[in-house]
């Protein structure tokens, strides 16, 4: 249509063809929606396709999948793939991700700071490096395991303990529950200086969970217990200790950390605020936590808009430490940072925890980043908590079938990786199972029983002593069912 070559119908029934090729649900008609009324995946899609129309020799793709879940990165990878295969374009695909670059790419060559570092085929870079940067991406990419809190034994009391949560948005109704409902009968407990991973797609609830225990929006239903004793909903009933003992830090640094302040004025606030501080004393506290996040004590006068993303998530960091808290709410910290500066921080974060002993609950969408930093991986799928284990036993099967399909959607660094995946993984759209009563992972179970799942909720189990999950099929189905996915991928 820009260039003004073709017939409208013509150009319409290319435009319907190629939505076909990239795997789009309802190909006719989906060209007449408006972006708002696609999902994340499908716009991405759409957007190569309006890159592919011109049937163009080369096409860029500036990290294309970077803001996805991983199951439906896996979805639109292969979309991409298969065009630029069956059409012989040319593609350059930029990304930070050498996992997915490695599925992708016939050769690769690694930036940094704008300066070209090596370049080589797929199989060289991720297998024999010639950089010493290539080799850091490459060890950022596969995370080596923080130790477990010393102290493995569950404390008689929690620090943190939520029971038979709900919570959503919207006016409530008769039943006192919100409009739009999000979360479902969550329950959790986060031990002194323990770590626990949320950890679930886009839209599972995560972040309105992080908001309930921080005080941003009061629950519908159910409790929260912070030290024993039971928090209230509304901000103007907690005291300022309370207040002060659990923290959040957000995703997002840029929009976190106010332009108009610098970072001493940051600082400043939590410390005069919780402790009273002014004059030297202040002064020398927010030296203190700048060294505490390694950056250096000259930051301080400087405004937030002239630092790097991971120098913001470190004053984020030390803004949140500041006030001293027990408890640290971590809501996808590192998911706007490049891999290396987001395997930096995580690094900071495990140390904090050993010297101060505070505790994260420390949310993602990431099961690498989890995987790394927490004693426990808690599974959130459609505001319901799937399922609750410890990292050590994460690699042992079995699991809920959605933490099954999360960890095999995660982009392995080895050739032929997404060749090889059997599983489809499906768009991140809850069905409709939730609310009617049945199972919400219905629609996209690979091992639903029919007449079961979709009529009653399932049940909670506790599988092996050590873990929890939320379904109908009994550990040792799972167990079955899972070799037998696992002979079918590697046959
Ligand atoms: N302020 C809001 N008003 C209405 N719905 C919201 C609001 N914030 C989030 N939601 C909805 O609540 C659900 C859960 O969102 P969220 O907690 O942000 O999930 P996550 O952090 O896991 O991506 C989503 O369906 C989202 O659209
Ligand atoms: S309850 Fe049924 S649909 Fe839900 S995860 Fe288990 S097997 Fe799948
Ligand atoms: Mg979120």
């Amino acid at each position: 249509m820009i260039h003004k070559i073709m017939p409208r119908g013509e150009a319409q029934k290319k435009a319907i063809a190629l939505f076909r090729e990239l795997a789009l649900p309802d190909p006719d008609h989906i060209g007449d929606r408006y972006p708002h009324q696609v999902s994340g995946g499908q716009l991405q899609r759409l957007m190569a396709a309006m890159a592919l129309i011109t049937d163009p020799a080369l096409v860029i793709m500036d990290e294309p999948t970077t803001a996805l879940d991983v199951t439906t990165q896996i979805e639109v990878l292969r979309a991409f793939r298969n065009v630029v295969r069956e059409r012989g374009t040319t593609a350059v695909y930029v990304a930070h991700d050498l996992a997915v670059v490695a599925q992708i790419a016939d050769r690769i060559m690694v930036l940094r700071r704008g300066d070209h570092q090596e370049t080589g085929t797929t199989r060289q870079i991720i297998e024999a490096p010639t950089h010493e940067y290539t080799r850091s991406l490459l060890a950022a990419a596969r995370p080596a395991p923080h130790p477990a809190t010393a102290s493995a034994e569950p404390a008689a009391q929690p620090l943190l303990r939520i029971a038979g949560l709900e919570a959503g948005y919207g006016r409530p109704g008769a039943d006192g529950l919100p409009a739009k409902r999000v979360l479902y009968d969550v329950n959790l407990s986060v031990g002194r200086g323990q770590t626990i991973g949320v950890i679930g797609e886009s839209g599972s609830g995560k972040t309105t969970l992080a908001r309930v225990i921080a005080c941003l929006m009061p629950p519908a239903r159910g409790e929260v217990t912070f030290d024993g004793k039971p928090l209230p909903p509304g901000l103007a009933h907690r005291s300022r200790e309370q207040l002060r003992r659990i923290q959040i830090v957000f995703q997002n640094a840029d929009t976190a950390l106010n332009p108009a302040q610098t970072v001493e004025d940051i600082l400043s606030r939590p410390l005069q605020l919780y402790h009273g501080l002014h004059g030297d004393a202040l002064r020398q506290r927010v030296a203190k936590l700048l060294g505490l996040v390694q950056l250096p004590a000259s930051m301080a006068q400087r405004s937030p808009q002239g630092l790097s993303g991971g120098q913001k998530q470190r004053v984020n960091l030390a803004r949140a430490l500041a006030a001293e808290p027990d408890l640290i709410l971590c809501d996808e910290v590192t998911s706007a940072l490049d891999t290396v500066v987001g395997a930096a921080i995580l690094e900071l974060m495990a140390e904090l925890r050993r010297e101060l002993g505070v505790s994260y609950l420390f949310i993602s969408h990431d099961l690498n980043t989890v995987r790394s930093i927490c004693d426990e991986v808690v599974v959130m799928y459609a505001g319901r908590i799937v399922e609750v284990v410890p990292r050590d036993a994460l690699v042992h099967p079995p699991h809920h079938p959605y933490a099954e399909l999360l960890s095999a959607s995660v982009p392995q660094l080895r050739l032929g990786w997404l060749d090889g995946l059997a599983i489809k993984a499906g768009e991140n759209i809850p069905g409709p199972g939730g609310d009617a009563g049945g199972c919400p992972f219905f629609d996209r179970c690979p091992v639903r029983i029919q007449g079961v799942c979709d009529a009653k909720a399932p049940p909670r189990r506790q599988l092996r002593g050590e873990m929890e999950v939320l379904c109908h099929h009994t550990g040792e189905e799972l167990l079955a069912l899972s070799s037998a996915a696992n002979t079918v991928v590697s046959a």
